[in-house]
């Protein structure tokens, strides 16, 4: 008996070690794969590694650790969220404006510390996201909470362990002990593309969009149910530390390496600058990559980099005394609306658009601005005339925010929306519940143009060459009139044009040659068919996979595909009985255009027609095999392992690394509860 337990317990170790080997292993290519981007070991391997921790944790749950990469979403929801005092105070930063802004700052910090010698700085981006606070004791992370009123803030573990640039467990080379207590700080963020297809879900679920990364963020953030933040695509900078004295760092600089080798992620674009000079250079050469970062920033962070001389500057109230925010110009202004011109769109909706009295907005003139239609329009309650709030959304597309009401004197004139279309002059409809007023005229000469632009550009068949300008040059010279003409330019006819040479001419000709078998999905989108964008357009590739198939498909065929509403169907039938559409495909084909098929594992017609699932994790409502059932029976497909096919991931309890995949992936990830509703439970 006593050798019996003894044998128990060293193959108990077994099984121990065994864990601990696994976990350490996937953290390691995890952090690989996420903080570093550089992974080492193929994807395959990965899952297998996590599929034997999974079993083995499974037959072993007292051996489960909170630092097991299979904890990362697994908490119940919460009541209401538990407060944090921060042991250290989260301070903000003040603001400088400009160079001489700096200048100043460096003024003040002579003065306070009675020096002349010069100081060093580190400059870091000031990412516009959500500061939070994350505790590490012995290695392990603890406690994650937000900045909140700057002293005490709300607890939010288990949504930050969801989000996979967070170590778990901090890293520490052999014979280094992790700190006992570390309180890491840092922001976190929505990249600009996770955000765009974040809102293009929403949008297509019926759900209200975020209006800007920062609140998607926020958003996320503070769910109560972590398996909701899972399906967010969170990252985090961590930027400092509570108290850096006990650490192994003098300075900011060797502070931000340290992080990194602990497993955070710090942003790349920290410098470390000699004098205040080359920190008004970083400013000037940051706010010139802005444009072109993947995420959204609102300026520089100034800090001295002397750990001894920041705690000789100290702190104010609110801000430390070593530390600036530069800000970017403001990205809001006031100006006056001179008037309003009406634009017609692609599919005739009608455009209001705001006619500024020049004004700088974040460094750009900005002379018009779009008004979206007639109810926003009236929501902002403008007058010609008004004195008006304006905005860069995105620091890209302006837009009027509001009219000042105190700067009214009485003078300003109503908007009146035009009942005729100002490029055709057909009489302009709403239909029914629509915010949208349109030119029914098929014909109209802005509409195609606008179709034409569409097609060849980006969202379109992304043809080279063919952009904007040229698609009006070509269509103002009668060259092209609708989209089968496009297919029947020569490059003799091209290259003697303004503008154009033999080898623009040739180009041009290429990329349209290479856009003559263009997937189903690429040609369904290029089309432009009202309410019909990339992501509908990929669902109906995927369920009809051909051409002649979809073209043949009445409203009730359309109304089957999960995710496509009675309004896409009604738009889809009425475009492909349109004689012109049947005319104008007939013609393409004719040039040698050629759809492509899409390929499709299985046939399917219910009313999951078209999706693929995979599950991740254990369901808590009913068994997977009777999860599958369901879904083979409404016509769907399940998936056994992570691919691009996948259209829906349903996230269970305590999932497996499908879900991280899965967001790299930019799959659609919804909970059980939502995975019910769609089977209909
Ligand atoms: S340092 C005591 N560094 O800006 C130092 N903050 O108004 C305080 N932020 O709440 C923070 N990027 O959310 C620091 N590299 C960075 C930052 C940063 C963004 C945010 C942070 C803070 C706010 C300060």
């Amino acid at each position: 008996m006593a050798q019996l337990s003894l044998l128990n317990i060293s193959g108990k170790d077994a099984i121990r070690q065994r864990l601990q080997a696994l976990r350490q292993e996937l953290n390691l290519h995890a952090h690989r794969y996420y903080v570093l981007d550089d992974p080492i070991l193929a994807d395959a391997e990965y899952d297998r590694l996590f599929q034997e921790l999974v079993a083995l944790e499974q037959q072993h749950p007292e051996l489960i650790t909170p630092d097991s990469p299979s904890q990362r979403v697994g908490g119940a929801p919460l009541a209401q969220f538990a407060t944090v005092a921060h042991s250290v105070p989260m301070l903000s930063l003040e603001n400088a404006f400009g160079a001489d802004d700096l200048v100043d700052f460096e003024e003040r910090l002579f003065r306070f510390l009675q020096i002349r010698e010069p100081i060093a700085y580190v400059t870091e981006p000031k990412l516009d996201g959500l500061a939070v606070e994350l505790v590490y004791e012995d290695g392990l992370f603890t406690l994650g909470s937000t900045r909140g009123d700057g002293l005490i803030g709300e607890e939010i573990t288990q949504n930050l362990k969801t989000i996979p640039t967070i170590p778990l467990r901090l890293s520490t080379r052999a014979g280094e002990t992790a700190p006992r207590r570390l309180e890491v700080r840092g922001e976190v963020f929505i990249g600009l593309a996770d955000f765009k297809r974040l809102n293009e879900e929403r949008g297509q679920a019926g759900e209200a969009l975020f209006a800007n990364p920062r609140n998607a963020a926020a958003g996320s953030l503070r769910q109560l149910d972590p398996k909701i933040t899972a399906t967010r695509p969170l990252d985090l900078y961590v930027y400092g530390v509570s108290d850096p004295t006990t650490l192994p760092c003098r300075n900011q600089h060797e502070l931000l390496k340290y992080l990194g080798s602990l497993g955070f992620k710090v942003n790349p674009l920290v410098h470390l600058c000699q004098s205040i000079a080359e920190a008004i250079g970083q400013f000037a050469q940051l706010q010139s990559q802005r444009p072109t970062l993947p995420y959204d920033i609102d300026g520089l962070v100034v800090k001295v980099n002397d750990f001894a001389l920041q705690e000789r500057l100290g702190a104010k109230a609110r801000s430390p005394r070593w530390a600036i925010a530069a800000k970017f110009p403001a990205s809001q202004a006031t100006t006056r609306l001179i008037a309003v011109e009406f634009g017609v769109g692609r599919t005739g909706a009608i455009t209001p658009v705001a006619i500024l009295e020049p004004v700088r907005v974040g460094g750009v003139m900005v002379h018009r601005a779009t008004l979206h239609n007639e109810d926003e329009l009236r929501r902002k309650g403008l007058m010609l005339g008004d004195t008006v709030l304006v905005q860069r959304a995105g620091d890209v597309i302006p837009e009027v925010v509001k009219p000042v009401i105190e700067n009214r004197t009485g003078q300003e004139q109503p908007i009146v929306m035009p009942t005729a279309c100002p490029e055709c002059g057909f009489a302009l409809i709403r239909a029914g519940q629509e915010a949208i007023t349109r030119c029914p005229n098929p014909d109209c000469p802005a509409q195609r143009v606008r179709g034409l632009i569409h097609f060849t550009g980006k969202g379109g068949m992304d043809i080279e060459g063919l952009g904007k300008k040229a698609v009006q040059q070509l269509v103002g010279l009668g060259l092209i009139q609708d989209i089968p003409d496009i297919y029947r330019l020569t490059t003799e006819a091209l290259s003697t044009l303004d503008g154009w040479g033999d080898k623009s001419a040739e180009n041009a000709l290429r990329a349209i040659a290479a856009s003559r078998t263009p997937t189903l999905a690429k040609f369904l989108a290029a089309l432009g068919i009202r309410h019909v964008g990339e992501v509908t357009a990929q669902l109906l590739a995927r369920h009809f996979t051909s051409l002649a198939r979809l073209v043949l498909a009445g409203e009730a065929d359309f109304l089957h595909i999960e995710g496509i509403g009675e309004q896409v169907a009604t738009s889809l039938v009425d475009y492909f009985q349109d004689p012109a559409v049947q005319e104008m495909l007939a013609r393409l084909e004719a040039l040698g255009v050629s759809v492509q098929e899409e390929n499709r594992d299985s046939e399917a017609d219910g009313a999951l027609a078209g999706s693929v699932f995979l599950f991740t994790g254990a369901l808590a409502r009913l068994s997977r095999h009777e999860a599958k059932a369901r879904i083979k029976e409404l016509g769907g497909q399940v998936a056994s392992g992570i691919n691009r096919k996948v259209t829906h991931v349903v996230l269970g309890d305590s999932p497996g690394s499908k879900l991280t995949k899965a967001r790299e992936l930019g799959l659609t990830v919804i909970t059980e509860d939502e995975f019910l509703r769609r089977i209909g439970r």
